[in-house]
């Protein structure tokens, strides 16, 4: 399997904790806790968020999902569909969270509810997601996978 398999679970990991963040900041804010320093945080966490989460559906995209589709075939498509929509409604989500904070920041505290909103969603969707790559998915590849095309797959990486 190699490094690449190791990764992804790795990258999983540190996701839920920044989710973890996020959740906490989220609470502080529907406590009403809304501050200059409490939208700084949570443009952090964003940001980090943000980065790591492209560079890791990245690896899935080119490197992992690539290589599943051409070992199972036809059946590909209903398989990594849904992950693909996951991928794109996260970042629908993350883009919405990253206006209304701009927003706040700059002072258009109408932008609350969006905020709450977005992050509420992402809160859903990315923990859902990983649950599945991590139960299904992942295990499906390491199933399929031969260690020659596990290596192809760390080639692939970006
Ligand atoms: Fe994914
Ligand atoms: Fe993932």
């Amino acid at each position: 399997m190699g490094r690449l398999y190791d990764d992804l679970f790795a990258q999983h990991r540190v996701a839920e904790r920044l989710l973890g963040e996020l959740a906490q900041q989220l609470n502080v804010l529907a406590a009403g806790g809304l501050s200059p320093e409490l939208l700084d945080a949570l443009a952090v966490t964003h940001r980090t968020l943000y980065a790591d989460a492209d560079h890791h559906f990245k690896e899935e995209e080119r490197a992992l999902f690539p290589l599943i589709a051409e070992k199972v075939g036809g059946g590909a498509d209903s398989i990594l569909a849904p992950f693909l929509e996951d991928h794109r409604a996260f970042w629908q989500e993350m883009d919405s969270a990253g206006a209304a904070l701009a927003a706040l920041q700059a002072g258009r505290s109408a932008a609350l509810p969006q905020l709450h909103d977005a992050v509420g969603a992402i809160l859903v969707l990315l923990p859902d997601h990983i649950e599945r790559e991590d139960t299904m998915l992942f295990p499906m590849a390491r199933e399929v996978l031969s260690a020659d095309e596990w290596v192809a797959a760390e080639r692939s990486r970006p």
